[in-house]
């Protein structure tokens, strides 16, 4: 299953459109959006209909081709059109640096060809679109690959939120160390936390699980850590919003409290991310902006209200992990240890 699928390449004169899974209707409907409105992607990623760090980064790039595709001349100038379809992607979510990096990437070669005819831009931005994906699907295998490598032969893990197939272009990051693992034959048993407010673990990591047979249970998040106390968990594992130089992880609201249970039962804590993940311009946690949600999504559960009317409500989608719970950050560049500024420099240096 692929979460987002470009329907380009196709002969002159064709209009490219995207497709992407309504990630909203899971579990109880798979349907599919095909659409060649860039305002439609955008609104699909306020509302998480399109959602992870990697899937929003792509979806992204494609937003921005079909926008030039759709560029008419009572936009205004096209340079401006250019500058407010970025900056509406832009607001979309403020934490996952995957939206900003891979719009940084489309703007420098929009900028690189910015005088060449407007059929030469929207395929060299295509371009660019499409090895974004590629490489967020090469990157997805070789976190599979290096991280089960840590995977014990016979393992309990816990998992936060949802970082499969769904929210990225490829297989996944922690939720693929989990299927490669599972592959190579390992006897691996998941704990898959609801994640409240939205149930991305119960909605979406479920139907993830049960589509690859792997042996997994739903816990309420505040199980965790009673689990962990009863042995029952030999790791921990979730994926990255952002990561900053220094090795403070935003990601679902829950991972932290995760973090300092695992630390207090001395339990393996991993983080898997695709290096996209990185922000390298950032040192601590506190640069990291981090969005906060609808109160409308507290206070009711898929229309039915479960608090009283006018409640005060405070709702972050992320919080910050500090480097020194966690154990290990898995990349496709390599397994990173702390120091992870120390880490992060050497496996940049490595890889030039
Ligand atoms: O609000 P969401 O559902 O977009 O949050 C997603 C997460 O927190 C994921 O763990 C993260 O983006 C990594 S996805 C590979």
């Amino acid at each position: 299953m692929r979460s987002l699928e470009w329907i380009g390449k196709s002969p002159t004169g064709f209009r490219k459109k995207l497709r992407f899974i309504d990630q909203t209707k899971l579990p109880l409907e798979e349907i599919y959006i095909t659409t060649d409105n860039y305002s439609e992607i955008e609104n699909a990623i306020r509302r998480l209909s399109i959602r992870g760090a990697p899937a929003i980064g792509i979806a992204a790039a494609y937003a921005i081709v079909l926008a030039i595709q759709n560029y008419q001349k009572d936009f205004g100038s096209f340079e401006d059109y250019f500058r407010h379809v970025i900056n509406s992607l832009k607001s979309t979510r403020p934490t996952a640096i995957n939206l900003f990096w891979a719009i940084e990437r489309m703007t420098s070669v929009f900028n690189s060809c910015i005088n060449n005819s407007i059929e030469d831009i929207l395929f060299k931005l295509e371009e660019e679109a499409i090895k974004i994906h590629d490489e967020d699907i090469r990157m997805c295998s070789a976190i599979g690959i290096k991280g089960s490598s840590l995977i014990p032969d016979k393992a309990n893990v816990l998992t936060h939120c949802n970082t499969g197939a769904l929210a990225t272009g490829g297989d996944g990051t922690a939720f693929n160390v989990i299927v490669q693992a599972v592959k190579q034959g390992k006897k691996i048993k998941v704990y898959v936390d609801e994640t409240r407010p939205l149930l991305q673990g119960a909605r979406l990591t479920m139907w993830e699980m049960k589509k690859q047979g792997i042996d997994a249970t739903l816990i309420t998040d505040s199980t965790a850590t009673f689990l962990m106390q009863q042995n029952k968990v030999d790791f921990v594992i979730v994926g990255a919003d952002r990561i900053s130089s220094e090795g403070f992880v935003a990601n679902k609201i829950g991972t932290y409290s995760l973090a300092v249970s695992a630390y207090h039962h001395r339990i393996p804590f991993y983080i898997a991310a695709p290096s996209s993940t990185i922000d390298m311009k950032i040192k601590s946690g506190s640069e990291i902006i981090i969005e906060t949600r609808d109160p409308l999504e507290l206070v009711e559960i898929f229309g039915k209200r479960t608090a009283p009317l006018d409640v005060d409500v405070y709702s972050p989608a992320f919080d910050v992990t500090p480097p020194e719970l966690i154990t290990a950050i898995i990349t496709d560049r390599s397994v990173l240890y702390p120091p992870y500024s120390a880490s992060f420099h050497q496996m940049y240096a490595s890889n030039k």
